[in-house]
């Protein structure tokens, strides 16, 4: 069978067909994303409108190219996976319309997908060892964090959460005092690696507090204090960085063991756009073998860790298999939608 997926909920332009054998095992037949990131990079952000009218622009040129690349005709298509949300609501319209349009024409049935279970399901993708159940997930993005227990395909308790911002855009802002460009994480993680370890400190919000919930904005604030104190700071820039990436994965690795070992997961599994993070990966691998041997650990290929349409298609193919589909006119776009 093949899943066509798309995603347009913030500023990728996003399709890709996979292909399922009988026993389940996923082939990335395309992978085709148009990227905004230079039209936004002049503003420092995302501009809701401007994204709204890429997406429109480049959506059908997207899709057909996906469908060219891997070789597959519209017949041959099973289901058209979608993100229907959480994200920007004029970009999730963009993908939404496009999926029902062309549901409508190829008679297709609809899958809508949550943008944060697709991150989740990025794992599944040729994962190199069956996972398995119950696992813990950390799921970071310019948008959320969760730390999300994943029962079974498709079943999610979320356990924690961010009370202001998200992981990334901890990475983003902390980029943006600095000065260094946009999009904040790449750029901070790349110029910490020319950083000294202890030259600059930041705290590590709510370490210490009970429950698996994260807060960032604090740190946020201690940046900016930091700097404005620091008349030489432009000079250290790559400690300042160094100091920030380490406060944010040293935070996140800490929560997310205590909930793997609270709730006893086979699995530990890191997902979303901050699981780019080379620190966060090495990081998060190294604790899990130390202190939870037993355990499992699982991330996704660098390729579907920031926003794309394979791991749409990767948690449509499940939601799929338990008859989770709808016919056009019934599908809904929620830029709140919840997780479950
Ligand atoms: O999942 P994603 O592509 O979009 C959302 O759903 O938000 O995540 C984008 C976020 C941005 O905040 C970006 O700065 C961050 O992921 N990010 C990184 C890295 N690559 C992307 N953060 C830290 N290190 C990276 N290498
Ligand atoms: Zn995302």
């Amino acid at each position: 069978m093949y899943i066509l997926g798309i995603e347009t909920s913030c500023d990728e332009t996003a399709a890709a067909v996979l292909g399922f054998s009988p026993s389940g095992r996923a082939k990335v037949l395309s992978n085709i994303v148009s990227s905004q990131i230079e039209i936004h990079q002049k503003y420092g952000g995302v501009v809701p409108e401007i994204a709204a009218r890429e997406h429109v622009l480049h959506i059908i040129p997207v899709v057909n190219e996906a469908l060219k690349k891997a070789e597959v005709k519209p017949a041959q298509i099973t289901a058209i996976a979608v993100t229907a949300g959480p994200g920007l609501v004029t970009s999730l319209l963009a993908g939404v319309e496009t999926a029902k349009t062309l549901a409508y024409v190829w008679q297709k049935p609809l899958i809508p997908v949550n943008h944060i279970e697709g991150h989740i399901y990025a794992n599944f993708i040729a994962p190199t060892e069956p996972i398995q159940f119950p696992a813990m997930v950390l799921t970071v993005s310019g948008g959320h964090t969760n730390l999300v227990l994943l029962k079974k395909h498709l079943r999610y308790k979320i356990i924690g959460e961010t009370r202001d911002d998200a992981a990334g855009e901890a990475f983003d802002k902390g980029a943006k005092m600095l000065g260094v460009g946009y999009p904040g994480g790449p750029i901070v993680s790349k110029l910490a690696q020319a950083g000294k370890a202890d030259a600059i400190k930041l705290p590590r919000p709510m370490l210490g507090s009970a429950g698996f919930d994260f807060s960032f904005s604090g740190l946020k604030t201690a940046l900016l204090y930091g700097l404005k104190k620091d008349k030489n700071w432009a000079k250290k820039i790559p400690a300042y960085c160094h100091e920030l990436q380490e406060a944010i994965v040293e935070t996140l690795v800490a929560k997310t063991i205590k909930a793997a070992k609270q709730y006893r997961v086979k699995t530990v599994m890191l997902s979303g756009g901050v699981a780019a993070n080379r620190r966060l990966r090495e990081f998060l691998a190294e604790t899990v073998k130390q202190k939870l041997p037993e355990a499992q650990f699982s991330l996704p290929q660098l390729a579907y860790t920031t926003d794309n349409a394979p791991m749409i298609a990767m948690a449509g193919y499940y939601r799929f298999k338990q008859k989770k589909t709808v016919k056009w006119e019934k599908l809904k776009m929620d830029c709140n939608l919840e997780l479950k």
